[in-house]
Order: C-alpha cells, then structure tokens, then sequence
C-alpha cells in the first residue's frame, strides 16, 4: 500500500482453485484442520498432491457439499465468478462454543475484522484473545491441537 492511501484494511490471502463447474477458494490462514474435506472428498481434497484441491474431481454439487461442512470458512466455492456468495446462509443463525472456548458460527455473518466487513457463511471465531489472525481462530491459543497432521498448508 502507497503512503496515503490510508485504509487500514487488507486483502485476505486466498488461494483459487478453479474448475468447469465449480471454484473453490481456500484462506490458508482459517484453516483448523478439522479435515472434513479430506475426509468427505479424498479424491479432491488431499493435501499430499499439489495443487491439493482438484474442483473437477467430483460432481460440483457434491464439492460444494463437503465445502459447506468446513466449519472454519477456510474453504469457500462458487459456481459462476459473479457470484459473490454462492452459499446459502443457515438460518437461523447457530452460535456454538468448543470445549476449547472457540465460537463456532454458521449463518448470515457479517464479520468485521483487519479485512474490513466481510459477508460470511461459516466462521470460527477466536474466543481466548491469542489469535494473531483476529476475529478468527488460528489456533494460537490453549485451543491449538497436539496432533494437527493433515494440515492443508498452502498449496
Ligand atoms: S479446509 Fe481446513 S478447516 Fe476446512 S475442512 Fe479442510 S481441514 Fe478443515
Ligand atoms: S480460541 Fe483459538 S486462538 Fe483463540
């Protein structure tokens, strides 16, 4: 950013995997492993190939499934580049905390964070004040798991 231009707000780094059908966008740094895309979609989602996400691997409907179980929002998709939110929000809204103190919200979120205010559909929300990637969690905190292995670093 040049001096000046005053806005304190940046960009998220997102990473695009784009497909015939569907593209998946993966925001390395909301990534808590939880692996529900490696478990629902090996095919597609496997973090020992790069790129780790292949989006024509499977029926678009059924990866925009398994996307929708990510409970961080590291993962997000679309079907049209237009589209900006291609997800339908949960209603009503779900508040949930993790025995960890992480909030788990699902939803039609309005996040405001460094990235300004983001429309959101899935978010883990930092409950401890540690995370350095605020408002989210990134496991900074006494919620940071032993054995995180299948961790989709960015690829
Ligand atoms: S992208 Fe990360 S947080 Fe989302 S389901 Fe996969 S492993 Fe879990
Ligand atoms: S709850 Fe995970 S870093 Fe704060």
């Amino acid at each position: 950013m040049t001096e000046g231009e005053g806005a304190t707000e940046e960009r998220p780094r997102l990473k695009e995997y784009e497909g015939e059908g569907i593209t998946v966008t993966f925001e390395p740094r909301r990534c808590l492993h939880a692996a529900e895309c490696v478990r629902g979609l090996p095919e597609v989602f496997d973090t020992a190939r790069r790129p780790w996400v292949l989006p024509d691997a499977a029926d678009p409907d059924r990866v925009a499934e398994v996307v929708r179980r990510c409970p961080s929002g590291a993962l997000q998709y679309h079907h049209r580049p237009e589209d900006a939110v291609a997800e339908q929000p949960d209603s009503p809204t779900t508040v949930r905390r993790t025995p960890a103190g992480q909030l788990v919200v699902r939803g039609d979120l309005l996040v405001t964070g460094a990235h300004g205010d983001r429309h959101e559909t899935r978010a883990m929300l930092c409950g401890c004040g540690a995370s350095g990637n605020q408002p989210y969690c990134d496991h900074s905190g006494p919620c940071a798991e032993p054995d995180d292995d299948d961790v989709p670093e960015e690829r």
